[in-house]
């Protein structure tokens, strides 16, 4: 049976040019780089400049994505973006991607699911794609992490900065099994009772300001590894797939000791994970992104490959995405 499959065309990335180390974060807050080594796997994270907005990461980002996949913005016809930190509450992050870009055709908006964004952004996209309502469609992910982390919370401010990755979904048609290039299956899962682990105390409509991300970073930890392994097998019994076909993992890179404890889940090693979370942190939204431009962009990723995209974060929210490269 034919049907339409979402296949990954391009993809690219951006991270600010400045680079903090863990040695200059052990300057200012109670830290050192052996705690952060140890306990995250982090040895430095990119940040933002002064009035470097999510929207002008995300651009570059995706100007790269459209370069990689050999298309023009006149081929784009929806742009979704996935961030927590969007250049203002409204309008969406998005529509100042589309403006920036220079297409004036079609429609672009922000997903919010925190960490797990891309994953949510993918789903979305890969929907709109298999109900023939959008062609092609760029995918981002893109945050500014640092502008809402308490510098003065060594428990928080040691594990995020900013970036942006994107990456180009393409209808084209598929047999409808297992072998097909592009999205193969996606799952969303979302549990607001655990609003409290992690979350940020400011909004619009509750203090009227922006507020600073709070974490309790233990018990995240261990909703973390669960929730991750579940998706993942949820993901392969759809398809009837086994850890061993899986070619690369794609993880959220917010704490190596996770990314390394869901591979030993699956049985997997670290030869065949991506993890970037060494030199970007935990750039939310855009590290799965990132770390599969990483992945492609020095040849481990290549046609026909399984690749497994997972994420998780606040709300709680987790998923899965796993697609043929
Ligand atoms: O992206 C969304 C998903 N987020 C995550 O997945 C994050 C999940 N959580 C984690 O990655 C880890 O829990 C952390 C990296 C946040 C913390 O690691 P941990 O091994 O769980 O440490 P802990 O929170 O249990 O803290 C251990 C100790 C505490 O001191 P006491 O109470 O044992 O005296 C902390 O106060 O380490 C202390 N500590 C620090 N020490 C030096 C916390 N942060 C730091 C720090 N430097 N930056």
């Amino acid at each position: 049976m034919n049907i339409i499959r979402s296949v990954i065309k391009g993809c690219g990335s951006y991270l600010p040019e400045k680079i903090l180390h863990n040695e200059e974060l052990a300057k200012s807050v109670d830290t050192s780089d052996e705690w952060i080594v140890e306990r995250t796997g982090i040895r430095q994270r990119h940040i933002a400049a002064e009035g470097e907005k999510t929207s002008d990461l995300a651009m570059r980002a995706a100007e790269k994505a459209l370069l990689a996949a050999g298309l023009g913005i006149d081929d784009i016809d929806m742009i979704v973006l996935a961030t927590a930190t969007p250049d203002e509450t409204f309008p969406a992050t998005a529509t100042a991607v589309q403006a920036g870009l220079g297409m004036y055709h079609g429609a672009a908006f922000d997903v919010q699911a925190v960490c797990s964004g891309f994953i949510y952004a993918m789903t979305v996209a890969d929907n709109f794609i298999r109900c023939g309502q959008a062609k092609r469609i760029i995918v981002i992910g893109a945050e500014t992490f640092s502008r809402i982390l308490d510098w003065t919370d060594r428990a928080t401010c040691v594990l995020f900065g900013d970036g942006a990755g994107a990456v180009i979904l393409e209808a084209q048609e598929g047999k409808g099994d297992n072998t097909d290039r592009g999205i193969l299956t996606t799952h969303l899962h979302s549990d607001g009772r655990h609003h409290d682990l992690l979350y940020v105390d400011g909004g619009p409509s509750s203090t009227k300001t922006v507020g600073h991300l709070r974490m309790r970073g233990r018990e995240v930890f261990r909703h973390a590894v669960v929730n991750l392994a579940a998706v993942v097998h949820e993901s392969l019994d759809k398809l009837g797939l086994e850890a061993s076909d899986i070619d690369w993992i794609v993880p959220h890179q917010a704490n190596r000791r996770i990314i390394e404890g869901t591979g030993r889940k699956l049985g997997l090693g670290t030869d065949k994970i991506i993890i970037t979370v060494d030199r970007h942190a935990n750039t939310s939204a855009a590290s799965v992104p990132l770390a599969l431009a990483a992945g492609v962009e020095d040849g481990r990723i290549k046609k026909g490959d399984l690749v497994l995209m997972e994420a998780m974060g606040g709300g709680f929210t987790w998923g899965a995405c796993l697609a043929r490269w």
